[in-house]
């Protein structure tokens, strides 16, 4: 039953990093629907665990009381409509992900090695036995280093501004673009291996077409695109 494919039938993972802005939530999310994978937002369990301290008002600078609060609280991470959820002690912060002030300290939690650790193991549940469009900083270099499928998506700053503007969202990225690259553990850096690619004058469409392309040529059996593809009328 196929038992000797290098890649099981599901637990894939396609990793999509980039910095802020880059057109990657759209694009990754796009994938997914095509290919029926889980949409997995990795920056979505740091913005839960940064909106979590807010609520608590500790602030992110503060090692110990982050480490404390963490300790405390339950995050679970669930599946619904095909996208991966965190809940915090049971609320879904959903709606206050992209609050300003979410925007404003989550790079400075996500430089905490506790606070990676945690997220990758919760990346690492997602994936346990489904397959999963994962994006991110980091997934392609550190979280799932193994995975052949990976994608590495940028924009010139300019156009980034302008999208955020577009989604009427206040989000310094020049100053995150600076933290999630200087960091210490997992920056924000191109994989070795990743397959980048430029989305500064293109269609999410044409660079999911892209990625598609790329994915049958190293091996993501082609029938998954082609049954996806059928089953959407396109
Ligand atoms: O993708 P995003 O802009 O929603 O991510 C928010 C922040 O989370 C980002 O500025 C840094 C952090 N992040 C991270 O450190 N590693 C990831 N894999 C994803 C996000």
């Amino acid at each position: 039953m196929g038992s000797h494919a290098s890649h099981r039938r599901s637990d894939r993972v396609i990793a999509i990093d980039g910095p802020a802005a880059s057109g990657k939530s759209s694009v990754a999310r796009e994938l997914a629907r095509r290919l029926g994978f889980i949409y997995v937002n990795s920056g979505g369990f740091y913005r839960a665990i940064a909106w979590y301290l807010l609520r608590k008002n500790i602030p992110p600078e503060e090692d110990d009381l982050i480490s404390a609060a963490l300790d405390a609280a339950a995050l679970t991470g669930n599946v619904q409509d095909n996208e991966s959820r965190i809940l915090v002690d049971d609320v879904d912060p959903g709606e206050h992900l992209r609050d300003d002030r979410v925007n404003e300290t989550v790079s400075r939690v996500s430089r905490f090695p506790r606070v990676r650790k945690i997220v990758s193991q919760k990346l690492h549940d997602c994936a346990d036995g489904h397959d999963v469009v994962i994006e991110g900083r980091d997934i392609g270099s550190v979280v799932f280093p193994d995975t052949p499928y990976k994608f590495y998506i940028h924009a010139s700053p300019e156009v980034r501004l302008k999208r955020r503007a577009a989604q009427g969202e206040r989000d310094e990225i020049a100053m995150r673009d600076h933290d999630d690259v200087s960091r210490a553990v997992s920056p924000l850096v191109i994989a070795a291996d990743a397959y980048v690619i430029d989305t500064s004058h293109v269609t999410i469409e044409q660079v999911v077409n892209e990625i598609s392309a790329r994915l049958g040529q190293i091996g993501l059996p082609i029938r998954d695109l082609r049954i996806t593809n059928r089953a959407l009328g396109e």
